[in-house]
This record gives structure tokens, C-alpha cells and sequence, in this order.
């Protein structure tokens, strides 16, 4: 196989945010794979370590960025050191997201504000960030955006209002870079095995996690142990996709030609269920 087959993104700059889990992760290792140099942000720094070790392993390369995808300055920072580093950028993922569900008249504003701030300020603040870079060193470029099957209903609460408002940006962004040598992607996932549900109910997490025959401690807050994920997708597949699903969607959007805009993917397992 030759090289452009092989490695479609060589030479390509990849800049992947909430990188340390899940969806993210997927996506990092699937671009560096894919020849792209990536730059993961995340907080979980030992995941994303192995993360850059799988890559360089596959003869990419790699670096990792631990940071709050909440406050402005890192996400700048963030494809600012990218671009230090490559001289360039050429895919932004804007994946970190987190979700608190809970009835509007019992919740925490405080939950409400860390929903806002990193599945919709970071995410924005991303954008513009990307855009200016993308723009600097005359990229053929993708913007590419998480959102979340959450999106396509009304009554989604307070998350599905952050992913609504995500649709709302892609569009857009998507319309003003008509003119651009950069395309704005919008994938919205299903169900997807990952850390997501790190504050629901732990005892409706444990359920699941028991209907696939595992039994683990779980805790509010708290990430599962990779070997949990690994066993729960494939004795759940048809109501939980993998991480893998949403990558190989991420690579074949960034690898079409400038000229086609790949702008709404939906990815999900063939059993809905409602997030
Ligand atoms: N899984 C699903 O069913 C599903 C469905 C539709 C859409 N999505 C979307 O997919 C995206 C990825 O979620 P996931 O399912 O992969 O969940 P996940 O396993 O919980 O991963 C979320 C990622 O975001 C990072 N993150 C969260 N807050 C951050 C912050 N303030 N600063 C930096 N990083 C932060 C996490 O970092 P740490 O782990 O290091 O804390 C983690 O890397 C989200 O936008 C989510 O809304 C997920």
C-alpha cells in the first residue's frame, strides 16, 4: 500500500480536546494512525501517555496537553503550542463534553454552568482558535465538532440544550467558512461506551455494567477501568457503540477532498436509547 493510502494525513497537524477518554481518545489514536501529528488535550495524563505511546508504536507522533478545556486561555494555548510545534494546524476535534442529568428544578446551577462552559464556551473558543491558525498557514482544513443525537429532541434537558446549541455553532461556522479552504464537520453520536456516564446514577450505571455480566464498584465522578469498557461494548453492542464508530467516521470526514463537505454525520448502535 503507498503512503497516501496508508497515511492519508501525513504531514497534517491534529489538535483533539477531552482526548484522555473515550470518544476523544478513539479519535486521537485513529488520526495519528492515520499519519496526522497529534496534540491530545485532556486531564487524565497517564491515559493519554498511552495514548501517545500507541501512536509513536504505529510510527505517528504525538503529544499531550493536560488542561481545563473551561478556561479560555488553555484552549488557546492548547492549538497555540500546536502550531509551536508543527507550524500548522489543519484538524481541530472539539470533543471534551460532560453531562449532569438531573431535573431542572433539583439541579445545581454550578452543573448547569460546567455543562455550558465545556460543552459549548471551550468549544466556541476552539472555533475561533482553529479558524485564525487554519487560516495563518493556508490549510485546507476540518473543524470538526461533537455533538450528540441528544440534539435531535426538545426535550433533552439541560445537556441536550449544550449539544442543541452545538448544531447551532456548526451551522454557522459552517456557513461562514463558504469561502475558506476549511470545512466544519458535525457528528452526532449515539449511545457510545465510554466514561460519559461518570455522573449519572451510579446505581443505573451499575445496572448496565451487571446486565453485561460484570460486577463493579461504581462511583460518582469516577472514570471505569479501561477492561470494564472493553467487556461491556461487545456483550452490549446492539444498544452501545464503540469509540472506534465515531473515529472512523472523524477520519473519513477530514480525508475528503476540500470540496466536499462531509457536515452532519450521525453515528449510533442499531437499539436506540435516549441520552
Ligand atoms: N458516550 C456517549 O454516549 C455520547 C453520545 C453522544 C455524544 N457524546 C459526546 O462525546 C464527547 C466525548 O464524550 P465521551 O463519551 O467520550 O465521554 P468521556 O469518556 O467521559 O470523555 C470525555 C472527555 O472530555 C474530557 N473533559 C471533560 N471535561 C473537561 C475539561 N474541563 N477539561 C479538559 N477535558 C475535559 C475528559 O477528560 P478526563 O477523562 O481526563 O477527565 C474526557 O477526556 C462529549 O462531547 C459527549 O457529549 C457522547
Amino acid at each position: 500500500m503507498n503512503e497516501s493510502a496508508s497515511r492519508p494525513l501525513a504531514g497534517k497537524t491534529a489538535v483533539v480536546t477531552g482526548a484522555s477518554s473515550g470518544i476523544g481518545r478513539a479519535i486521537a489514536l485513529q488520526l495519528g494512525r492515520a499519519g496526522a501529528h497529534v496534540t491530545l488535550g485532556g486531564r487524565t495524563e497517564d491515559a493519554m501517555a498511552e495514548t501517545v505511546r500507541q501512536i509513536e508504536r504505529a510510527g505517528g507522533a504525538a503529544r499531550a496537553v493536560r488542561l481545563d478545556v473551561r478556561e479560555v486561555d488553555q484552549v488557546r494555548a492548547l492549538v497555540a503550542g500546536a502550531v509551536t510545534a508543527t507550524g500548522r494546524l489543519d484538524i481541530l476535534v472539539n470533543n471534551a463534553g460532560v453531562s449532569f442529568p438531573s431535573p431542572i428544578a433539583d439541579a445545581d446551577p454550578e452543573q448547569w454552568r460546567t455543562m455550558l462552559e465545556t460543552n459549548v464556551l471551550a468549544l466556541l473558543v476552539g472555533c475561533q482558535e482553529a479558524v485564525r491558525a487554519m487560516r495563518a498557514c493556508g490549510a485546507h482544513g476540518h473543524i470538526v465538532n461533537i455533538s450528540s443525537i441528544a440534539a435531535q429532541r426538545s426535550d433533552s434537558g439541560v445537556y441536550g440544550a449544550t449539544k442543541h446549541a452545538v448544531n447551532c455553532i456548526h451551522a454557522t461556522l459552517r456557513s461562514e467558512l463558504e469561502n475558506d479552504t476549511i470545512r466544519a464537520v458535525n457528528i452526532m453520536p449515539g449511545a457510545i461506551a465510554t466514561n460519559f456516564a461518570r455522573n449519572f446514577d451510579p446505581a443505573f450505571v451499575a445496572g448496565i455494567v451487571k446486565s453485561a455480566g460484570l460486577e463493579v464498584e461504581v462511583k460518582k465522578g469516577e472514570r471505569l477501568p479501561d477492561e470494564v469498557m472493553e467487556t461491556l461494548q461487545p456483550a452490549l453492542a446492539q444498544m452501545l457503540g464503540h469509540p472506534d464508530d465515531v473515529a472512523r467516521a472523524v477520519l473519513y470526514a477530514v480525508t475528503q477532498p476540500i470540496g466536499v463537505n462531509i457536515a452532519e454525520i450521525v453515528v449510533r448502535p442499531p437499539k436506540q436509547i435516549a441520552l
